[in-house]
């Protein structure tokens, strides 16, 4: 869905002054988590809210952030301690953080907020009714919003990121609260309203990364939808197609898919396949195994897969020169290990090189494209991953709708 930005209420129009704001940021930044400490990798996300929160510190407003960081169970699911650190020195404040939600040590630290202040919340998905996927009517009642409503007069919701969630602290505070959009939020809906028309066609997505369900769920709605002429892909997400179409991938691959739950989106992918979606998948991988690491054709795979092969970035790189407009999200391989990352330096040098217009979506790609020095050349850099490609494959965004809703219950506009 391309939204009118019409009618959407935003902080610039409100100018709110000494308010006690509650403010939803999208913290949820890398990580590298030490034994007794943790570093953060790239503050970029960070750094993206400094206008809605200086536009709020400056009108003396009390200013609340609310963030999650990873997802329970995974490594980089931790507090905000070293987040409110991060956030003082990117905006040249003191902010502060306290070790609770909504209790009441959380609510005793937003009720003695003075004006101009700003105080950050610990991880919201420490609340489990957080990710509970539901509407806001129902968030509107959970133990989170029900907490913390009466403490402010205004909700703004500027995590972009996090816009494809309809998760409590999205959805559930618009609907009890009068609420705007942060200015991040405005400027990345405007600019991608702005730049992705249908007839910029050939489209083309190249996606990758781990997050294969909600990729999954993303593909099949930019095939409804007809919006990519072509989908290149490659991570986790190329193993679970190459299975689809019948590739032998190897049982190390196998278990590694049946590990993480992944088989189960296998008969999906294959329906994917069948009634004619665009998607092309490698044709050789970088593998890791006893033998070392070698270069192998997709049909023959001997080890670990790593990364797309390099006959599969030449593929890429030539198909993209067929496109007016690319869109990256998710890498090609374990970036982590520097052995791993020329699938995905081949994808975004082949864009950009292909003259299309490039939109970045978020993430791990995007600190590559920073290091590669790449990023002016670059036509778009979100915040967003999932967030941004929900909007482009034409489907509403809930973080977008519960403001609407909340437009309409507060100020009776349509
Ligand atoms: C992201 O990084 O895509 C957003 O912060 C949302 O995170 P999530 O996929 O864990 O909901």
């Amino acid at each position: 869905m391309l939204y009118n930005m019409y009618k959407l209420p935003n902080i610039e129009e409100i100018n709110p002054n000494r308010a006690r704001v509650l403010v939803r940021v999208d913290f949820n930044v890398p990580l590298q988590v030490l034994e007794d400490s943790i570093q953060i990798l790239d503050k970029s996300r960070i750094e993206s809210h400094a206008e809605t929160i200086m536009q709020l510190v400056d009108g003396d407003n009390s200013v609340v952030l609310v963030s999650h960081q990873g997802r329970p169970g995974t490594r980089d699911f931790t507090s905000l301690e070293y987040h409110a650190e991060a956030a003082s020195e990117v905006f040249g404040l003191d902010v502060k953080w306290v070790d609770d939600v909504a209790g009441p040590c959380a609510r005793d630290a937003i009720r003695r907020l003075g004006p101009g202040e700003v105080l950050l919340l610990d991880n919201v998905r420490l609340y489990s009714e957080e990710t509970i996927e539901a509407p806001p009517e129902v968030h509107a009642r959970s133990l989170l919003v029900r907490r913390l409503r009466g403490l402010f007069d205004l909700y703004v919701n500027d995590a972009f990121a996090t816009a494809h969630r309809s998760h409590a602290s999205i959805v559930g505070f618009p609907y009890v609260l009068p609420s705007a959009m942060g200015s991040l939020m405005r400027r990345e809906i405007e600019a991608v309203s702005r730049i992705f028309r249908p007839e910029d066609a050939p489209k083309i997505f190249v996606l990758g990364g781990s997050k294969v369900y909600d990729t999954m769920r993303i593909i099949e709605n930019l095939y409804k939808n007809r919006v990519a002429e072509r989908i290149l892909t490659g991570g986790l997400l190329a193993e679970v197609l190459l299975l689809a179409k019948g590739v032998n991938i190897g049982q190390e691959n196998l278990d590694f898919l049946e590990r993480r739950g992944l088989l189960s989106l296998v008969p999906r992918a294959r329906r994917l396949l069948l009634r004619g979606a665009p998607i092309e998948t490698p044709i050789d991988f970088v593998t890791s195994s006893d033998n070392g690491v070698i270069e192998v054709p997709a049909y023959r795979v001997e080890g670990r897969i790593m990364d797309i092969g390099g006959n599969t970035i030449s593929m890429y790189t030539e198909l993209m020169k067929e496109a007016r407009f690319i869109v990256l999200r998710g890498p090609m391989g374990v970036i982590e290990d520097e052995r791993f990352r020329k699938g995905t330096l081949g994808v975004i040098k082949g864009s950009i090189n292909s003259g299309a217009f490039t939109l970045f979506g978020g993430g791990h790609m995007n600190v590559l494209l920073y290091q590669l020095g790449l990023a002016e050349k670059a036509g778009h850099v979100s915040t967003g991953g999932a967030a941004l490609l929900t909007l482009l494959s034409g489907e509403p965004l809930p973080a977008v709708e519960a403001l609407r809703l909340s437009y309409k219950r507060f100020s009776g506009g349509g």
